[in-house]
């Protein structure tokens, strides 16, 4: 599994915003957005593109365009919602899927419960939107289910994670091509599993519910 964490004065003054418990929602939604199109920039590094013949006005050339089968982008539901527009934003010929991971209260295994995308993701790659890489449990569940479908990579986008998290999540994609794009790496999680510093619960403050 490889780690960026993106370093550019853009991201973390954008992040130290969303931090601030005094972000209103709408501010908090807009910023969001913003930083995972900076974000995103980093993660489609690796994007699959091959030669394509192009016409200019003046001569007929060769370049590079996205290829096919196109990127899948699935948000984690509900706060990786939030990141949705800003990734289409950079990847606009990207198919959407949607994937919702709850937390089984008896087995405290994250289940599936709510799930649209394709059957086959054989050869496709996976670009999946969750911002809060907090134990890892749901994002390594949402990854494994990908790769059951075929898929053959998967880059996870965060706006911040935990240590824990980051070594939960190591383990639970072992031999397996992922790479997750962070904006920040936080301390530690807390003892009610919130990343400290952090943002919060990001569901609520992207939704308003606080
Ligand atoms: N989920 C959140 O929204 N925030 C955290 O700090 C951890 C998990």
């Amino acid at each position: 599994m490889r780690v960026h964490v993106a370093d550019h004065p853009l991201i973390t003054h954008k992040l130290t915003v969303l931090r601030d418990e005094n972000t209103p929602s709408p501010v908090f939604r807009a910023l969001t957005e913003e930083l995972v199109t900076l974000l995103a920039y980093e993660a489609t590094r690796g994007v699959r593109v091959e030669e394509v013949e192009v016409k200019t006005p003046v001569t007929t050339t060769t370049g590079l365009a996205i290829s096919q089968p196109r990127p899948l982008v699935v948000p984690i539901l509900r706060a990786g919602l939030g990141m949705l527009e800003g990734m289409v934003k950079l990847l606009p010929t990207a198919e959407v899927g949607f994937l919702g991971m709850v937390r089984n209260e008896e087995t405290l295994e994250p289940t599936t419960y709510a799930e649209r995308l394709p059957d086959d993701l054989s050869d496709r790659q996976c670009f999946v939107l969750d911002p809060m890489l907090a134990t890892g449990g749901s994002l390594g569940a949402a990854i494994d289910f990908l790769f059951q479908r075929g898929a053959v990579d998967v880059t996870a986008i965060c706006l911040l994670a935990a240590p824990e998290g980051i070594a939960a999540l190591e383990k639970a994609t072992e031999g397996r091509d992922v790479t997750i794009v962070l904006g920040a790496m936080d301390e530690r999680l807390d003892e009610n599993g919130y990343i400290v510093p952090g943002l919060g619960d990001a569901g609520d403050r992207l939704y308003g519910l606080v």
